[in-house]
């Protein structure tokens, strides 16, 4: 571990809260995997007088998720509700070792945040100033700059949203943009006053503090460089500006104490939330946080992305040092980059990018993707390649050929031969020793998070010990078994034996990142759970081990890859089917990537498109994508559609609503039963599906052209 630690150890790790309006990416789940293997490392060096808490939340406060519930025509906090039950099975299913998932919209969140600003407030680091922003008439709120858009104040291009220009790069504030317009309800947005809370960033002791704190800790040189950056030079001129953490109504946050109608900021009371998370989690065993905090040997971990590195080293950590007791300072922030898929930033429009919910769907090993992840991540701020042929050849020869090959070889053997007994002399032959002091170096690189070095020792351990299997070629002895003399029986027992060895060995040494298939072997050689401090216990002598149990198969590059990418490049431009047909024909998916060719209007005629009432609507049963519709077109019988709208919808909300159909599409036989027709939906690049709704008045039946 980095510092000297004073006993017992308690050891808090967080990873970044998700916004609570879609399902997790792939980027998500990379960061996850991270922290994941890294605490299962510092767990398997505990002892049962240490405590470490991992623990994660959703971020659910903001504007952009409280106008997606409203778009919805439900509450923030069913919306919310609604993505937290999606949440257990990504989890789950990639084996991140969470000891609690909260929510920032908790009671917990409401007490600390509270609790926090009023000890800034009465350090003197909040105050009250007037602004001046864009208020949309219409909608009756303050817009932020991600709803206002206008012609660029330079260039003149049109529809540029109010921070920067992506034509001509100029960057600008909101006032500028020529003929504004509010993207949430058109109108023209009038300047208009209000009074908001600042956090005092720029005072000297803040800035003291960081250069103290940025020099105290062991951050990644990449980001104490950032840090320096905007610190400036330390004895300097703050560079740091104030921070607004104040929203009007309506918002969906935490209201200010004294402050009725005013809202904290939701990135003010996002960090809060892991607090909260280890509040809820401490309270299961009834201990208070402030207890657990104010322990002085405590250790405070964040993993976060590189975008968010500013909140996390400034305002994060001057925060909870203003606010005093019992806070404690973060110890480190643990920042990785981006993941790209082969060479490329991911993205769901181009097809590009790897779905974490299709890739368990489709029932891939997320042992593999774990695996993977670990081979290629360091400690430094880099973004990291997702490559499909490399994936394959990472987890099909080195993973399985190289580790897995050490058991499967040997389990014959010992088997066939010897019962399933261990040999006598096997745990002092030199291989078994020579892996065996790679044990601390091997804990030190995850310590460091530098994993794939880790992964490269390990790997080199197991090609040292087929190399030696091959050598010693047990095969010719086993051959002439019956034949063998007490020596050579001896000698052929501790070959197998010493194999299982530094199998043994080196199970420990990957159990971080793979922790199911650890268990598995560990069944396989009948031992207790390994852990740092029994590295140095072999297989002893005459010990049983259980039959061999395939451990893991390998990757099929064609019945799981080509199969994860398929699905992914589903056409998605930003109105698609909400049925799951197109992707069925191989011409729609290989032409997904590009932009559709331009049609006249004879082609648009032929699609006969009317309002449909939603008569019907339920849940399928074995699908979690898919809602059965029963839609009245104004025809003598309602028509029945299967739409991949669930994530989206609650069967209970469509019931009633007009939508649009497809009339004229062929009857598609699914899986589930007769698809007859096709409910229309839009989504783009970011999470969610909004099923389209005509304006008011429109009765089922009508044609749309
Ligand atoms: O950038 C994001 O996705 C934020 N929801 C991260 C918040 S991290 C922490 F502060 F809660
Ligand atoms: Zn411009």
């Amino acid at each position: 571990m980095p510092k000297a630690t004073p006993h017992p150890r308690r050891i808090f790790i967080s990873t970044a809260l998700p916004y609570a309006n879609g399902a997790f990416h792939i980027g998500h789940v990379m960061e996850y995997i991270q922290a994941d293997i890294w605490v299962r490392h510092v767990r398997l060096q505990l002892t049962d007088a240490d405590q470490l808490f991992f623990v994660g939340a959703d971020d659910t406060h903001g504007a952009p998720i409280m106008l997606k519930a409203e778009a919805e025509g439900i509450t923030p906090q069913a919306l919310v509700a609604r993505i937290a039950a999606t949440r257990p099975k990504c989890l789950n299913g990639f084996l991140i070792s969470f000891d609690h998932w909260h929510s920032t919209d908790s009671p917990e969140n409401v007490e600390l945040s509270c609790d926090i600003y009023k000890k800034l407030k009465a350090h003197g680091l909040i105050y009250p100033k007037t602004i001046e922003q864009f208020y949309d008439p219409i909608k009756g709120m303050f817009l932020p700059d991600r709803y206002i858009k206008g012609e660029c104040p330079k260039c003149g291009a049109k529809d540029q949203y109010g921070d920067a220009c992506e034509h001509c790069s100029t960057v600008y504030n909101a006032t500028e943009l020529i003929n504004p317009y509010s993207t949430l309800s058109g109108a023209a947005p009038v300047l208009k006053t209000s009074e908001h809370f600042f956090f005092k960033l720029s005072d000297p002791q803040c800035l003291a503090f960081l250069h103290e704190w940025t020099q105290h800790h062991r951050l990644q040189s990449e980001v104490s460089n950032k840090i320096r950056e905007w610190l400036g030079e330390e004895g300097g001129e703050s560079r740091l500006i104030d921070w607004d953490i104040s929203r009007d109504a309506p918002y969906f946050g935490i209201e200010i104490p004294d402050a009725p109608g005013k809202y904290f900021y939701v990135w003010l009371d996002a960090p809060i939330g892991y607090l909260a998370s280890l509040k809820a989690r401490l309270a299961q065993d009834g201990v208070a946080l402030a207890d657990f905090l104010r322990d002085p040997g405590i250790e405070q971990y964040h993993f976060i992305g590189k975008d968010i590195i500013y909140f996390h080293t400034l305002f994060w950590p001057a925060m909870l040092k203003f606010a005093g007791e019992p806070y404690h300072v973060p110890d480190n922030v643990f920042v990785h980059g981006f993941i790209t898929f082969s060479g490329e930033k991911m993205s769901k429009s181009r097809g590009t990018g790897i779905s974490p919910e299709l890739y368990l769907d489709l029932g891939l090993n997320p042992e593999w993707l774990r695996y993977y992840l670990a081979a290629k991540l360091n400690d430094r701020v880099e973004d990291l390649d997702f490559n499909p042929d490399d994936f394959i050849a990472r987890v099909n020869s080195d993973l399985i050929g190289k580790y897995i090959n050490i058991a499967s070889r040997t389990a014959t053997f010992i088997k066939k031969y010897f019962n399933n007994r261990l040999g006598q002399h096997f745990a002092a032959l030199p291989i078994a020793q020579e892996t065996l002091q790679q044990a601390n170096a091997i804990a030190a690189l995850y310590d460091k998070r530098q994993f794939s070095a880790a992964v490269r020792q390990i790997m080199e351990l197991a090609d040292k010990m087929n190399a030696y299997w091959d050598q010693q070629a047990p095969w010719t002895l086993a051959k002439r078994f019956d034949a063998l003399d007490d020596n050579e029986r001896a000698a052929l027992h501790d070959t197998c034996s010493v194999a299982l060895e530094v199998f043994r060995l080196l199970t420990l040494y990957l159990k971080p990142i793979l922790p199911k298939l650890a268990g598995e072997a560990e069944h396989f050689l009948s031992i207790a759970p390994l852990n740092w401090r029994n590295a140095a216990a072999a297989l002893k002598a005459g010990h049983a081990i259980n039959d061999y149990a395939h451990l893991m198969t390998r990757i099929d590059p064609k019945q799981h890859i080509d199969r994860l990418l398929e699905a992914q490049a589903l056409p998605a431009p930003a109105v698609k089917s909400s049925a799951a047909a197109p992707a069925a024909t191989p011409s729609a998916s290989t032409s997904s990537a590009q932009t559709p060719a331009i049609i006249t209007i004879d082609d648009f005629a032929k699609v006969d498109l009317r309002v449909a009432q939603i008569l019907h609507a339920e849940i399928v049963e074995g699908s979690d994508k898919l809602l059965k519709l029963t839609l009245d077109l104004g025809e003598e019988k309602p028509r029945t559609v299967f739409a991949g709208i669930r994530s989206a919808y609650a069967p209970e909300q469509l019931i009633g609503r007009f939508t649009v159909a497809i009339a004229n599409l062929a009857p598609r036989k699914m899986k589930f039963g007769v698809s007859e027709g096709m409910a229309l939906a839009a989504s783009g690049e970011t999470p969610g599906i909004y099923l389209l709704q005509p304006d008011n008045g429109a009765q089922a039946g009508m044609k749309i052209k």
